[in-house]
């Protein structure tokens, strides 16, 4: 029997950091109000010439290499993104361009927001066990700083820039690696968190940008409610179909949008904190990026070991939402 494994993590932060200390020099705000309504301290926001693209690659780089493996190598490539260098064409090839991968590559970006990751490693798992493909280069990652409005208090504290990557690749042995992928999405929550111009329902003009419509627009409440509801339904369907108990997790690594909905999750899980992982205090929401990034400090900080199971929950923008479960 076969499995997926991951063979690598890697991630990146651009090197500029803005503190809530400095968020309240440009809006009516302070890191009390901040930190103790998300948990968030500091974020990474990327330079003007640095694209999603560059933050891609930095991730890939690390996660190549720590999989021993190079971009030659690599035969499917998807860019997970909510912040593509360009609407057309995919962000997916000018990474494969820039970092070497093959032409016979495939090469694709996925809009599915915060619940990204997931999503491209749901894809690849599928695609690898067919054994159409050998080797694939999974990468979140985000300039959210180009769509936030700065002026607006209740969504430019939340957010923040970098990428986070994994290498995925078969292997003859079998209840490895990926054991469970399950995804979802409520369409019908489509406003709760969005970007009104700039597509094709809404094209930009001088009036989409006065009206600052290319910006972000956000439902917090109703998302912060949907968020715990949505991650503790997945969270155990997942462990049931897999004959698991919560317990047996030994550590759940939950998309960083805000420590609260993580506590509302793990209370409703009946889990201690110490059981999630949160790295969200020096990166804010970083959105697609948040999980590999996250999973990238909690291998390289020693709370995954081998053999242990790790749950990824993720939720967000569409309504979109999944989870991960990996026996490493
Ligand atoms: C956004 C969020 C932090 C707001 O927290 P909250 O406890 O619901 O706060 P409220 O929206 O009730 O705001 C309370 C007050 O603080 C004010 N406020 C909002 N942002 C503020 C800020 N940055 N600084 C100071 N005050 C702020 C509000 O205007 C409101 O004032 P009012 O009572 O006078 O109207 C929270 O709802 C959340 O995290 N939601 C989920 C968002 C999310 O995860 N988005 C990404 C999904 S992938």
């Amino acid at each position: 029997m076969a499995s997926v494994i991951i063979a690598g993590v890697g991630a990146y932060a651009p090197e500029r950091v803005l503190t809530n200390q400095d968020l309240a020099k440009m809006v009516d705000t302070s890191d009390e109000w901040i930190f103790s309504r998300s948990g968030i301290r500091e974020r990474h926001i990327a330079a003007d010439d640095e694209a999603c693209s560059d933050l891609a690659i930095k991730s890939a780089m690390a996660a190549l290499k720590d999989a021993n493996m190079s971009a030659a190598e690599v035969d499917l490539l998807i860019v997970a993104t909510a912040t593509p260098d360009y609407t057309l064409p995919a962000t997916a090839c000018v990474v494969q361009h820039k970092l070497g991968v093959p032409p016979h590559a495939t090469c694709f970006d996925i809009a599915a927001a915060c619940s990204g990751f997931v999503y491209a490693l749901e894809i690849a798992y599928g695609q690898l066990l067919t054994g159409r493909y050998k080797c694939a280069l999974i990468i979140g990652a985000e300039k959210l700083s180009t769509i936030v409005d700065w002026s607006d208090r209740t969504t430019c504290v939340l957010f923040g820039d970098g990428a986070g990557s994994a290498v995925l690749k078969k292997v003859e042995q079998s209840g490895i690696g990926i054991i469970g992928s399950d995804l979802g999405a409520d369409g019908e929550l489509t406003e709760y968190l969005y970007t009104p111009a700039g597509g094709s329902r809404c094209p930009a003009s001088a009036k989409t940008v006065a009206d600052k419509g290319h910006f972000l627009k956000m439902k917090g409440k109703e998302i912060f409610k949907n968020a715990v509801r949505v991650m503790e339904t997945v969270a155990r369907e997942m462990v049931e179909q897999h004959n698991l108990r919560l317990d047996q997790i030994d550590l759940v690594i939950p998309h960083q949008a805000n420590v609260r909905i993580v506590e509302a999750l793990a209370s409703n899980l009946g889990l201690p904190m110490d059981r999630f992982f949160m790295n969200i205090d020096r990166f804010g929401n970083t959105s697609s990026a948040s999980i590999p990034i996250a999973l990238d400090e909690a291998r390289r900080s020693g709370r995954i070991k081998p053999g242990d199971l790790t749950l990824l929950v993720a939720f967000g923008a569409g309504f979109t939402y999944g989870s991960t479960l990996i026996r490493w």
